[in-house]
């Protein structure tokens, strides 16, 4: 084990020097080189956030999955805190595939999946453990796997058996997993008093979708929780615009799986969260999705892929809110206000953006953000039918294969005005734009690689009846 993970930190030490800094990031976490995917094991363990994240070292696209590691103290500024996991055992030598952390005696579990190749060639799916006093160093328990696919019910695949959550539950740990059944993707649960042992209990979800993955599970404001990504969603303009919408189920129990995307950017996938020591619900995903390409990759950058800003979830008349963290007001540098009907200005490139609108007789509302030397990246409002759209086709390097022309039509969704007023919190970076509607009804994550300066903004309706007023701050870290 410490022999596979020390050559893939030699490695990184080497690569790192190669990674074009053009595109990277200044307050997200980011791959160190190579490709990065899911968050992982988000939690607080010895005074400090960890987020671990499914990782290939050795090129940037996926393949040989490693659990990469990062700390911080305040949820945005992520520092390197090595490889956690290699796939160095038999039962996790094809990867080391995603799941979460849970603490048990002041020490630190990672749950996760490990994948090998049967002999039939297959990839079989089963569940393992590790170990850390130190939150750094990582034992794999010496009897995994804890849960393979004799313990699976019957009709359920040997291949798609992934993504553990673990959770307290009355007096025990509760695992809920994602599995494909013969009507389609399930979550199954399992309990442990020792998180050794660990006996099958029943379906959570059963049939929705073709398969789902990565789920979360938690108690927020009265309720329970269920986050999905889902794959095999039908398409439904307005309301599941991703390929993989991922999907927040409220009381799964009493309502049945019905939820909305959380996300409706083009970029989000395969969220975790964890509760903070003063009780906030914060999310961080993995801002990215297939079948994009993102141009750090093709321009051969040596690194892809990012996370997300982190999000706080709250949930007010049975639906999830988000907001954006108050830790990321802490980077607010240099304020600049502006209001007027038709604005343009300058923010820098890494800003925070609010943008408050009366929308009064306009039939049109047009946003955009990273603007410079003819690009941006468009947000369009049409009033009357309340729909919202992004565009990023003119926002630099496209996301298409190679940098071909992206094929999946633009995220749309609903957004209803409130008392003919707006509002959004605009997060830019040096590749990505998140948008928070500021009611926390709805969020809009998206890479984008301006070729120019992308450091203006511009705000206009179509008669030139709307109000903008915005302030600016760059963010400095
Ligand atoms: C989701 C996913 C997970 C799996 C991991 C492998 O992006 O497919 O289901 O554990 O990625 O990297």
């Amino acid at each position: 084990m410490v022999k596979d993970i020390r050559r893939a930190e030699e490695f990184i030490s080497r690569q790192k020097h190669l990674v074009n800094p053009e595109f990277r990031p200044v307050y997200h976490a980011a791959a160190p080189c190579g490709w990065i995917n899911d968050p992982n094991g988000f939690c607080f363990f010895g005074g400090k956030y960890h987020l671990f994240f499914q990782f290939n070292p050795y090129s940037s696209v996926w393949d040989s999955m490693h659990w990469g590691h990062w700390t911080s103290k305040d949820l945005v500024s992520w520092e390197w805190a090595g490889v956690a996991l290699a796939p160095d055992m038999p039962y996790d030598s094809f990867g080391v595939f995603s799941g979460h952390a849970v603490v048990k005696d002041n020490t630190l579990y990672l749950i996760y999946t490990g994948v090998y190749t049967d002999e039939e060639g297959k990839q079989r799916q089963v569940q393992c453990i590790a170990f850390s006093k130190d939150g750094i160093n990582f034992t794999k328990y010496e009897k995994n796997p804890v849960i393979t696919a004799d313990q699976l019910p019957e009709g359920a695949s040997l291949y798609d058996f992934r993504d553990p959550k673990v959770f307290r539950h009355n007096d025990k740990y509760r695992m809920v997993v994602a599995s494909r059944g013969q009507k389609g993707g399930d979550l199954l649960l399992f309990d442990s008093g020792d998180l050794i042992h660990w006996e099958y209990v029943e379906k959570h979800i059963e049939g929705m979708a073709v398969m789902l993955e990565c789920p979360d599970y938690f108690e927020l404001d009265d309720h329970t929780v269920t986050v999905v990504s889902t794959i095999g969603m039908p398409f439904i303009e307005g309301k599941y615009s991703s390929p993989q919408p991922v999907l927040g189920l409220v009381d799964v129990e009493k309502n049945g799986p019905v939820g909305d995307a959380l996300d409706i950017g083009y970029d989000f996938y395969a969220p975790q969260t964890l509760l903070t020591p003063d009780g906030r619900r914060i999310m961080i995903g993995w801002m990215f999705m297939g079948p994009n390409d993102f141009p750090p990759r093709y321009l051969g950058h040596n690194w892809n892929n990012l996370m997300t800003v982190p999000r706080e979830l709250r949930i007010e008349n049975g639906r999830i809110l988000q907001l954006p963290a108050k830790e990321l007001n802490a980077c607010r540098g240099k304020e600049s206000a502006f209001a007027g009907k038709t604005i343009s200005g300058k923010c820098g490139r890494i800003a925070e953006l609010s943008i408050d609108i009366d929308v009064n007789d306009a039939n049109e509302i047009t946003l955009r953000t990273a603007e410079s030397e003819g690009e941006y990246f468009l947000i369009t409002y049409d009033v009357k039918s309340q729909v919202i759209s992004l565009d990023r086709s003119k926002a630099g390097y496209l996301f298409g294969k190679d940098g071909a022309t992206e094929e999946r039509p633009n995220p749309k969704a609903i957004l209803p005005a409130k008392d003919g007023k707006l509002g959004f919190s605009i997060y830019m970076d040096r590749s990505s734009c998140e948008v928070f509607s500021k009611d926390g009804s709805l969020v809009m994550s998206t890479l984008i690689c301006p070729k120019g300066e992308a450091d203006g903004f511009f705000c206009a309706s179509d008669n030139e009846s709307s109000n903008f007023a915005v302030t600016t701050w760059e963010i400095v870290k």
